[in-house]
This record gives C-alpha cells, structure tokens and sequence, in this order.
C-alpha cells in the first residue's frame, strides 16, 4: 500500500456507520468506496462515503464558528487573513456506510465493527475482485467510486431482464443514452430478445447533430427497425392489423362508458375477429339490428367515431398479411434488438402499437409454456416503454402492469423508463427488481424509489442528490449492494471501442478529409 492510498484512521464505530479522521487537504468524496483495514486480522471492510464533516483539534467546542467569526472582521477591515498556521489543526470527518467485509475472498454482510484506528485506504482494482462475479452480461458502463471511473465494466445480467427492469431519472441525466448501450449490449449478445419503442426518434440516427444512434454501430445483424416515418436506412414500415386490437386495447386509448363496452363485446361475440372491421364498414342501423336493438344508436356512434381515428391512422391496416406482429415475435426470439420508431405518431397511435405488440408477445411466450423444451429455449425478453407512467399509473388496467405482475414466470419482463416514478403505482413499482437511480431532483421521486429498492439505499440520498448525468446506482436483489457506475457516454463509448459500423466509419474518414481542405 502506498502512503497516498493511506487516507485516514477509524475514530468512531456503530456497525452502521464508521467515523474517520483524514487530512483537510484530502479531496475525500461522498459516494466514495473505501476499504478500511482491520488490523488484527486479515478482514477489510467495503465502506462507502455518506457525509464529510469539518473538524478541528481544540479543546473549545466552538473554537472554529469563532476563528471564522474572526477572519470576517479582518475581511471587513480588509486585513490580510492567514490561514497557515492552523493547518496542522484542521481536518476531516468522513461519515461512512459498511457495504460488507472481504474474509478470505468471500463477501459477507456486515456484523462487527472494525479495531480501533484501523486503516482507512483508497480502493484499488483488486479489491473489487469478489464483485466481478455480480456485474452480468449486459455491460453498460464502469464501476465508479464518487465520480472517480474505475477500469471496472458493470452492467447487469440478462437473467435479471424478467424481472423487470427501471430506469429512472430526471430529463437530462442520461435515459436515452442508458438505453443506447444497453440495445448495443444486447445486439452484441444475441442472447436477449430487446423491443425498444420510440417515441422521440433518437435511437437510430442520434435523433440530432453530434449524436449518434444504432445505425451507427457494428452487429447490424443483431438491429431490426420498424418505422412509419422514412428513415436514412434500412428498416421496415410499421403497421398492424385490425385483427389484432381487441378491446382492452381500446379501452387503453379512449374511456368506455359500462353500455359501450358492453356493446364492443356483444359485436365482437356476433362478428368474430373481424369485429373492429365490421363495426367500422356497416351503418349504425345495421349494426343495431345485428345487435338485436340491445344498444343504443348513440353508443353506437360514439363507438362509430372512435374508430374512424384509428382507421385513419397510416399504422392500421385492414389487411392481416401486412401486420408485422409475427416478423416481430421471430426476431426477438432470434435474440434481436428491435426499435419501432414512433416519433411521427400521436400519443393514442403510439400507445395503439406499443399496447397491441406488447401484448402479442406477451400472450406467444404464454402459449409456449405448456410446451417445456420449446419454452427453455427461448431467451428472455424485455420490452421498454418510454414515459412509462402512462401506463403503469395503475395495479391493473394495462398489458403493461399485466407483465409487471406475470411477466416473470414467461420470460417477459419490462424495462420502464420515467422520469416520475412517482407517478407509478406502488404495488407495480415493486415489482421491479433492478433499478438504475440516475439523478433525481425530486424528493418524492426519491423516497418512493427508496421504499420499492431491494437492497437499502436509505443511506444514500444525499448521494443520488449529488449525481452528474450518466452517473447511476444499479439496486438489485443480484448484487451484494447497490452498484455505483458511470454509464457509458454512448458516442465516445463506440469510438474508444472501435464499435462503428464499417459505413459509419467510412463516412467518419470522409469528413476528415474534406475537413482538411479548410486549413
Ligand atoms: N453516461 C453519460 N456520460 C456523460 N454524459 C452523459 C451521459 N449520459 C448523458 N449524458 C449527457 O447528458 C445529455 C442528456 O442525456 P439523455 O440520455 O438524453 O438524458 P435523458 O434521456 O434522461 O433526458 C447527453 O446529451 C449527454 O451530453
Ligand atoms: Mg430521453
């Protein structure tokens, strides 16, 4: 161990909560990692920086409130202050967490406190060998300690993805850049089906100048794009059939009154599955009279006029051939990304597709389970919805809180985004074994974050207060503690990693060149 490791001496000791006392001129952090060595035996204790507090060695309780009293009047008599002499008084407290101790290789939780004066140390890359272990497949960025970024990839394990998945954070804390990494993980895998709806068109080409998106990377193979507005690139329009919408699917978009709803059913039950056609093509008196005079016209029209919106949409087609439901389902299952772009819709279109594919993957794997052999080869699927709120605001209602409560026994899980989890029903919340804590301005967004977390995170709020955009805490029931990381910014992320896809490359040298001429 070098003296600059060597930060401090254990002063204070709850099992909870171990005081330390290290230099003022330490730039010690809170979120920091630090081990602190238990000099009588071979134990080191994980510690992670809650607070720092100034102290100083006087007998006089109050003696620095004082000193600074002092040094204000010589400030407003323009006196020169001198600080120097009292350096060797000053000093630090760090107030830290025990995240567990390291016995012989092994991480256990922690029971006991460590000697008197141990050590306290900065960590180094081997100390963090018991964690490797935890850090899964899907890598999304480094291991950090405060906003110091060690060498250290972390990221999740696609075995978690059933298990629903959270990502949450205030605008402008790297959401849309998490995403960005975790669909090249997983394109680069092939082990995990990934559907990723987009409703501001940012993840294919960047979304705007400077930025780049999946286009712009290598395992193309691994990338199937479904669009409704023209994209620079390959992809494939999107469109469903009416065949496919049923009427929770409806009842997603628009309120039903009891009467109304009662009529969808009875005109499905009379129509069979071309109902939504039939009920849009025939004349309300027909309808009626199909109905056997039961509901009233004007349900009917109310009915009538909803419907009109949707046909009018591009998205609904009348023709099942042209829906790409099933192309969707097989590449998932082939462990493919795929992004629908849905950036040219309105809301109610946008949550038409995302509702009626959801629930078609959901209702395929849970059609599969009966058949065992079939169903153990499938990989694990996670679908992510933007703004997820809208849809999880309730236990029950949606395909989406549907997953959240069954997903998991038919390898589907969901991956929410929001930036007010807040706004996300509690019980549904729960649900949501792994969570990525990006910056949170909102208290409440925190508190409730805090009670839905499978590991305690109580202690670290003034530390989510604290985080930069792409700094994040990953909680879940699979790692020892709450893992602290850095994501990776995604377009220095492909360049550092050579990961351009070969055109994205060319047109890169291209640039270089013509922007050579200028000089
Ligand atoms: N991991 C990161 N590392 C560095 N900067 C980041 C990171 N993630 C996001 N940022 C910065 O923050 C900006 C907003 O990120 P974005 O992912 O669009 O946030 P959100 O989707 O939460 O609104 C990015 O343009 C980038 O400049
Ligand atoms: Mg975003």
């Amino acid at each position: 161990m070098t003296g600059q490791d060597h930060i401090g001496r254990v002063f204070g000791n709850r099992v909870m909560e171990i005081r330390f006392r290290t230099p003022s001129s330490e730039p010690l952090q809170v979120g920091e990692m630090l081990v602190i060595e238990d000099e009588s035996s071979d134990t080191k204790y994980l510690v992670r920086t809650m607070d720092i507090e100034h102290g100083a060695d006087m007998e006089a309780p109050d003696w620095m409130e004082r000193e600074a009293g002092l040094m204000l009047h010589k400030d407003s008599a323009q006196e020169k202050v001198v600080i120097d002499n009292l350096l060797d008084r000053l000093y630090k407290v760090g107030v830290s967490t025990p995240l567990g101790y390291i016995e012989n290789k092994v991480f256990r939780k922690t029971k006991s406190i460590p000697t008197h004066f141990s050590r306290v140390r900065r960590t180094s890359a081997d100390d963090y060998d018991f964690l490797k272990q935890y850090l899964g497949d899907v890598e999304v960025g480094r291991l950090r300690s405060g906003d110091r970024v060690l060498d250290i990839p972390v990221g999740f394990s696609g075995r978690a993805m059933p298990y629903h998945i959270g990502i949450f954070a205030t605008t402008g804390m790297g959401k849309s850049n998490l995403m960005k990494d975790l669909a090249l993980s997983c394109m680069k895998l092939r082990h995990y089906g990934f559907l990723i709806f987009d409703p501001h068109g940012e993840y294919y080409d960047g979304g705007e100048v400077g930025k780049k998106g999946l286009k712009h990377v290598a395992f193309k193979d691994g990338l199937e794009v479904f669009s409704s507005r023209k994209l620079d690139g390959p992809y494939n329009s999107l469109r469903i059939s009416a065949m496919e919408i049923e009427i929770d699917d409806l009842a997603n978009l628009y309120e039903f009154t009891q009467p109304q709803l009662e009529c969808l059913q009875a005109a499905q039950w009379k129509y069979g599955n071309r109902w939504l056609l039939d009920l849009n093509e025939k004349e309300v008196s027909v309808i009626s009279q199909d109905l056997q005079g039961r509901f009233h016209e004007g349900s009917i029209n109310v009915i009538k006029r909803r419907l009109d919106n949707i046909f009018r949409f591009e998205l609904v087609t009348t023709d099942e051939k042209f829906s790409i439901t099933s192309n969707i389902l097989n590449c998932l299952q082939n462990g493919k990304v795929v992004l629908i772009d849905t950036s040219n819709m309105f809301e109610a279109e946008e949550l038409l597709v995302s509702t009626v594919l959801t629930r078609a993957i959901f209702e395929k794997n849970k059609s599969l389970y009966a058949d065992k052999e079939k169903f153990d080869k499938l990989p694990p699927l996670l679908i992510a919805m933007e703004e997820a709120q809208r849809v999880l605001s309730q236990a029950k209602g949606t395909i989406f809180s549907q997953i959240a409560r069954e997903g998991r026994k038919f390898k589907v899980g969901l991956c929410a985004i929001s930036q007010q989890p807040k706004l996300i029903n509690e019980e549904i919340l729960s649900q949501f074994n792994t969570l990525f804590i990006l910056g949170l301005a909102d208290k409440r967004d925190r508190d409730i974050l805090r009670n839905s977390a499978k590991q305690d995170i109580s202690m670290l709020d003034n530390e989510i207060q604290m985080l930069m955009p792409g700094e994040t805490l990953i909680a879940s029931p699979f790692t020892p503690f709450a893992v602290p990381a850095k994501i990776h910014l995604f377009e220095d992320y492909v360049e550092a990693q050579n990961l351009l896809s070969a055109e994205a490359d060319a047109a890169k040298l291209k640039k270089a060149s013509t922007d050579k001429k200028f000089f």
